[in-house]
């Protein structure tokens, strides 16, 4: 009977215990918030009573010079103040060529879907808004008005992508007006505008900054993400995060190194045995459809997606349905063993350079990616990690070469493999319509010191630099005016630092490049450390590469963000300091991502976004 009454009794105890303390929680939270303007640094402290104290969301959008606003714009000037308002209560007006305006409609409704992912949410999935508002709140209107002259929709190299924001707040309504000279200047200063706003946990309401005046412009036009869907496959809706992720970063590029020896899972409908040949699966396919439905989805937030086709290496599964055809063998080396004398990884192939059927199959695979991708204004060849054994062991190659009087010495090989890349130029500007677009092409043998030049013009190549920032080759490309984009993988290559793939150890480009890491690698710094001097126009900008040997839709956001980020905040704002004042702002660019869907990495314990400068060494 009294082990019942005790049984009871704590029953009961325990249900008031629950009740009283949702109660606590439901008060204001005793801790408040202060900007200390002398460092911009916002200050926990237990509320007394004084005013003065914000919430943490209002003293971050509202401390120091640039709030939380990631990248930092080139200038901005905030006031102190917040409005509240609902979500329901924005209005906007479009003064822009019909085209732009269509494109500028979706991209506010990306930017109120973003609004409304700040809204936290119980675990039972109900939205913690207020069901009591004042007045004033219900009242408050925002009205977005955007102006845009030009009437540019697609992104080149040359496109401004700067813009203005002024926010201006009379009574109960809060202007923001924003100028740009096309679409994707618009884009960025919506971007910019939802980074002014957050959740406000005291008032349950949305809060904006109710006077600001930004002013701003990227530091390079080329600001990039590489996404490997080879190594593994990579869903569209993983990729749809990915470019969320990127327009929350203002990046621009999204690099899709859609193929290679591993899988091919592009599906074009005039070569479908590529697919069904080089897919790992059924279900592992990237059809028309999803492809322009991805290149659409990164317009409409400022991102060109640009292709891949690495070629005359890293290729072959796929392509073994020529014999069957009657074209012969396009790749050489496919799978073939032990593959470290054929290739740097498993598994090996090459195109096979001695059969002309190989490059009606290559025109063909152009034709289809421009169309799937179009209109391109640029293209990527690939064009690293060319095996020269590969070739020199297969009989139908050398036999060739020997027949045509090349020879089959280092030199020969890489004068066809130029040959290669010159028929693949032609066969691209072809398919493109007659319409020649600069190619992008990865430092290999090809560019090696004394060769660059010799191979490759510099009005048609853009080199990607993937080997390390203190490679004298950087200096040389550029006093042979060849404009470059920055990978260098001792800062920018995502997928380093994890255990090996094959045999044991760490994988090869370890240790893991932190967040720091990659926010600290300079292209100018490191172009002004290796050349007397340089045209600062030819430096594009950079790009970090995510190869997927290691990393499928399970782990890609973590691998990606919020590192991703630190690269958006070099290439945009090119700061003239190193990753430290930057550090608070980028623990809350990650939050933002998390809010957004993106299971983005966590970098420190939540205490150090709360008490922000204390976490240092
Ligand atoms: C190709 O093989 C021949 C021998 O068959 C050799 O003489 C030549 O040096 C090789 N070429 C390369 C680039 O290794
Ligand atoms: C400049 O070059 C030196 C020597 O290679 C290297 O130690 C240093 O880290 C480089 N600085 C930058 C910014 O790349
Ligand atoms: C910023 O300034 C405030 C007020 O002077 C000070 O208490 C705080 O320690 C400073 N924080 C940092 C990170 O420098």
């Amino acid at each position: 009977m009294t082990g019942k009454h005790s049984c009871l009794g704590l029953l009961v105890w325990a249900l008031l215990l629950i009740q009283s303390s949702q109660a606590f929680f439901s008060l204001p939270s005793p801790w408040g918030y202060r900007c200390a303007s002398q460092n911009g640094t916002c200050i926990k402290e237990e509320k007394t009573g004084i005013s003065g104290f914000t919430t943490l969301a209002h003293c971050k959008l509202t401390c120091g010079p640039h709030g939380v606003i990631w990248p930092k714009p080139k200038t901005s000037e905030l006031g102190n103040e917040v409005v509240q308002f609902l979500p329901s209560n924005i209005d906007y007006r479009i003064s822009a060529h019909p085209e732009v305006s269509a494109l500028l409609r979706e991209a506010l409704a990306v930017f109120k879907n973003n609004l409304d992912q700040y809204n936290p949410k119980y675990s039972d999935g109900t939205e913690l808004w207020n069901d009591q508002y004042d007045s004033k709140t219900v009242a408050h209107k925002v009205f977005i008005d955007i102006t845009v002259s030009g009437m540019d929709t697609h992104l080149t190299l040359d496109t401004d992508e700067s813009y203005t924001l002024a926010v201006l707040t009379k009574e109960d309504k809060t202007t923001a007006t924003i100028i740009a000279s096309n679409f994707f200047g618009a884009r960025h200063a919506l971007e910019t505008l939802s980074q002014l706003i957050d959740y406000d946990e005291n008032t349950k309401t949305l809060i904006l900054v109710s006077t600001a005046m930004i002013s701003d412009s990227p530091a390079f036009s080329y600001r990039g993400i590489l996404l490997d869907t080879s190594r593994n496959f990579i869903s569209v809706k993983a990729i749809e995060r990915t470019l969320d992720a990127m327009a929350a970063n203002k990046l621009n590029t999204f690099h899709w190194h859609i193929t290679d020896s591993h899988s091919f899972p592009l599906y074009m409908p005039s070569l479908p045995k590529m697919a069904y040949y080089g897919a790992y699966s059924a279900s592992q396919i990237y059809y028309p459809a999803d492809v322009k439905h991805v290149v659409k989805y990164g317009r409409v937030r400022g991102i060109r997606v640009l292709p891949e086709f690495d070629a005359p290496a890293h290729v072959g599964n796929g392509f073994q349905w020529g014999p069957q055809h009657g074209l012969g063998n396009l790749v050489v080396c496919e799978n073939r063993e032990p593959w470290q004398s054929f290739c740097v990884e498993p598994p090996c192939g090459q195109l096979n350079i001695a059969n002309p059927n190989m490059y009606d199959v290559l025109g063909q695979i152009y034709k289809e990616m421009v169309d799937l991708f179009g209109p391109i204004d640029l293209f990527h060849y690939g064009g690293d990690e060319v095996n020269l054994n590969c070739w020199n062991t297969t009989d139908e190659v050398t036999d060739w070469m020997t027949e045509n009087g090349f020879g089959l010495d280092e030199k020969a090989y890489y004068n066809q493999w130029s040959v290669f890349q010159e028929k693949s130029q032609d066969l691209l500007t072809k398919a493109n319509n007659g319409k020649k677009v600069p190619g992008i092409i990865w430092t290999s043998h090809l560019t090696e010191a004394g060769r660059a030049d010799v191979y490759l013009n510099p009005h048609d190549y853009i080199i990607q630099i993937w080997t390390t920032g203190v490679d004298p080759l950087i200096g040389e490309l550029l006093d042979k005016n060849f404009r470059v984009i920055f990978s260098n993988y001792d800062h920018w290559y995502l997928d380093c630092g994890f255990g090996a793939w094959v045999g044991e150890g760490n994988n090869w480009c370890s240790p893991y490049k932190g967040w720091q890491a990659v926010y600290d690698n300079s292209p100018i710094k490191i172009a002004t450390n290796l050349t007397t001097s340089f045209d600062r126009k030819l430096v594009l900008g950079g790009e970090a590469a995510l190869w997927t040997e290691q990393a499928d839709d399970a782990v890609l956001d973590s691998r990606l963000w919020p590192r991703g980020s630190a690269l958006a905040e070099r290439l945009w704002s090119d700061p003239d300091h190193n990753w430290q004042p930057a550090e608070t702002r980028l623990i809350h660019q990650r939050q933002r991502l998390v809010q957004r869907g993106i299971q983005a990495d966590r970098i420190q314990p939540q205490w150090c976004h709360q008490n922000e400068g204390l976490c240092y060494l």
